[in-house]
C-alpha cells in the first residue's frame, strides 16, 4: 500500500472470511504495514456486528496499536440464520429484513462508530467495506434478493453520510464500498458453487483500487477492477 505511510498499521474486521483472510494475508506480506490485525467473531476480542459492546471492547484492545491507517471491513453475510435470500415478494419476513440489516449495514456502522477516533489524523488514511454491486439501486434489473440488497443499499447511503463528516475532520481520509466481484467464499458457495475469482486474487486487485483512490470529501463505490459503480 503504497499511498499510506511507510510502517502502517492495518485491521481487517471479518477476518475469519475469505475475503478477510485473503486481504490479511496481502497486508501481512506488505513490507510497508508494520502491523496487520485481524478480528472477527472467533478472535480475543470477539467482534460481534450485533453486540455493540463487543465493537466497544475491540477498539479498547485497538487502541494500543493506534493511530490506525488502514481498517477494511470484510464482514457481511447472505445466508442469516440458514435462510437463503428471498426470491420473490411471498418471501419477505420483517424479521430476515431486520437481521440483514443488522448485519449488512448497522453492524459495520456501528464498528465505524467505535474505530474511527483511531484513525490517524492529517494524513491519508482509508476505511474500505465489502459492499456489494446488487446493493446499486440503479444497477438492479434482475431483482430479487431483497434483504442482502436493502442492506447493502442502507450500507452505502450509511457510509456516503459518514464521509461527508468525516471529510471535516479528516480531510485525508477515503471511504470507500467495494465490490469484490464473485468470490468463492461460504457466502458465495450456495448459489455460484466453486465458480468466481480466487479471494487471494480479490483481495490483491482491491487493495490495488483502494491505495489509488483519492480522498474527495465522499465515498466512493467501486469494483476489483477500479470502475465506478452507480450508487
Ligand atoms: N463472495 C462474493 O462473491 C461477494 C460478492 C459481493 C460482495 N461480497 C461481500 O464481501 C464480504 C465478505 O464476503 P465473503 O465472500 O468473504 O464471505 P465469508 O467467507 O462468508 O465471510 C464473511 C465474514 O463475515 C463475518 N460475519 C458474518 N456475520 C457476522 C456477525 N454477525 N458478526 C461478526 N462477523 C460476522 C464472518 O465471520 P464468521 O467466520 O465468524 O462467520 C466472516 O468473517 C461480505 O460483505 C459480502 O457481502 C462477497
Amino acid at each position: 500500500m503504497s499511498s499510506l505511510r511507510d510502517g502502517y498499521t492495518a485491521v481487517v474486521l471479518g477476518a475469519s472470511g475469505a475475503l478477510g483472510k485473503a486481504c490479511l494475508h496481502h497486508l501481512q506480506a506488505d513490507p510497508r504495514c508494520a502491523r496487520a490485525i485481524g478480528l472477527s467473531r472467533g478472535s480475543d476480542p470477539a467482534l460481534v456486528l450485533e453486540d455493540e459492546s463487543s465493537l466497544a471492547h475491540c477498539a479498547a484492545h485497538l487502541r494500543e496499536h493506534a493511530p490506525l491507517h488502514l481498517v477494511l471491513d470484510a464482514t457481511g453475510a447472505l445466508t442469516i440464520d440458514g435462510r437463503g435470500p428471498e426470491k420473490r415478494l411471498e418471501d419477505l419476513d420483517a424479521d430476515n429484513l431486520l437481521r440483514a440489516m443488522q448485519i449488512n449495514a448497522l453492524g459495520p456502522m456501528l464498528a465505524m462508530k467505535h474505530l474511527l477516533p483511531l484513525l490517524a489524523k492529517n494524513e491519508h488514511v482509508i476505511w474500505a467495506k465489502m459492499s456489494a454491486r446488487v446493493g446499486s439501486i440503479e444497477d438492479n434489473h434482475k431483482g430479487g434478493w431483497y434483504g442482502y440488497r436493502a442492506s447493502k443499499a442502507a450500507l452505502n447511503m450509511l457510509l456516503q453520510t459518514a464521509a461527508v463528516e468525516i471529510a471535516r475532520r479528516r480531510p485525508l481520509a477515503v471511504i470507500a464500498a467495494l465490490q469484490p466481484g464473485t468470490v468463492r467464499s461460504r457466502l458465495s458457495q450456495p448459489f455460484v458453487g466453486d465458480e468466481g475469482l480466487a479471494p487471494e486474487e480479490s483481495a490483491r486487485r482491491l487493495l490495488h483500487v483502494i491505495d489509488r483512490l483519492p480522498p474527495n470529501g465522499r465515498a466512493h463505490f467501486v469494483d476489483h477492477l477500479g470502475n465506478s459503480i452507480p450508487w
